[in-house]
């Protein structure tokens, strides 16, 4: 048994909170995963990770509340949510239930708790369009999607929260997680998949005929959009970080996690084709609405105030780890 608190991490089965159980259990940190497996898996968890899964929503109050009065739980971390951008313009109400309603479930429980440090996972999507690059945490929030919505709702309720009832909370915006953990052992596995890198590398196995490219003809140095791809091992060192700030005392804050560099659509492209030495037929298709040309992060304050120092911000690295979990999970091919 370590000395080190447990950790309550809600959405541990998916992509970037397994990644953030291993390093909490890196970090000696007893760690529980709640877990609905919508989109979860719960190998990984159980076989991979090693941690205690429990199966429940964050919607279930009666549940919660028993978790809580049965474990001394020091703080949560909160990755339990919907994801998909297009989706949520379509099925807005599930996202608010899911986002908004099943969040707020989940801060009542901890707070009937008397459990009040709260780690959640944000969006630079709530920011919309930029109007400076690179966005600080300072820029205007404009979100344009049901989704992004309901990240900014959450952080309102945050605000309020803490001035209510001293809820402390740490607030990640996160850029384009991407890559994998170098064991290989752990990934990205999204399904429906959405994600570049991803779709790039389903691509590579035949796993998918092409990649669409939606957008040819930006303001950028190809002609495609930019985005800041942050690998998830650096996104996970800087929870460990935000978790330890808040046990630590530290007051509520946010703070973007992106790489600080951006690369093209067409730059990832190449860089897959590269790692994998394989071909990656593209259809080149119209722009996408909403979708800006550039999107890149700063993240001085993470580094400043959390001491937040990223590993990985090479995108040949991130595409590497990412192409050793994809030949893992679908057997080299
Ligand atoms: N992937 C990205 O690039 C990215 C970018 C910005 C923010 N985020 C945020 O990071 C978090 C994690 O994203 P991810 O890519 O790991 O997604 P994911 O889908 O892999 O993981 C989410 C996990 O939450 C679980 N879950 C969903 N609703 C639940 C509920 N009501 N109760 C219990 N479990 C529930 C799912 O089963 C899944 O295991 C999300 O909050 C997402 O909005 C992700």
């Amino acid at each position: 048994m370590s000395n080190k608190p447990t950790i309550l991490v809600t959405g541990g089965a998916g992509y970037i909170g397994s990644h953030v159980v291993l390093a909490l259990k890196n970090f000696g940190y007893e760690v529980i995963v709640l877990d609905n497996l919508s989109y979860g898996h719960p190998e990984i968890v159980k076989e991979v990770l090693k941690v205690e899964l429990i199966v429940g929503d964050t919607n279930d109050r009666p549940f919660l509340d028993q978790l809580f009065a049965s474990r001394e739980i020091a703080a949560v971390m909160h990755f339990a949510a919907y994801i998909a951008v297009g989706e949520s313009v379509q099925k807005p109400i599930e996202y608010y239930r899911n986002n908004v309603v099943g969040t707020l479930t989940l801060l009542e429980a901890m707070l009937q708790a008397q459990v009040k440090k709260f780690v959640f996972s944000s969006t630079c999507a709530i920011y919309g369009m930029p109007q400076e690059i690179p966005m600080t945490e300072n820029h205007p929030r404009n979100p344009l999607s049901p989704y992004a919505s309901s990240k900014n709702m959450v952080e309102q309720i945050l605000g309020d929260l803490d001035l209510a009832y001293g809820l402390k909370s740490v607030a990640f915006r996160y850029f384009n997680a991407s890559g994998a953990d170098p064991s290989g052992l752990l990934g990205e596995d999204h399904q429906p998949e959405t994600h570049l890198i991803p779709l790039a590398l389903l691509t590579a196995l035949q796993k998918r005929s092409s990649l669409s490219i939606f957008g040819t003809d930006y303001e950028t140095k190809d002609g495609t959009a930019i985005r800041d791809y942050i690998h998830v091992n650096d996104l996970a060192s800087a929870h460990v970080l935000g978790l330890e700030y808040l046990l630590n005392g530290g007051q509520s804050e946010v703070f973007n996690l992106g790489n600080g560099n951006g690369f093209s659509v067409r730059e990832v492209i190449e860089t897959a084709k590269q790692v994998t030495q394989r071909d990656i037929p593209v259809i080149e298709s119209d722009r996408r609405a909403g979708d800006a040309p550039i999107l890149i992060g700063s993240s001085a304050k993470a580094r400043n105030l959390l001491g937040w120092n990223p590993q990985y911000p090479d995108l040949n690295t991130i595409v590497t780890h990412a192409w050793q979990w994809h030949q893992r999970r679908h057997g080299k091919q």
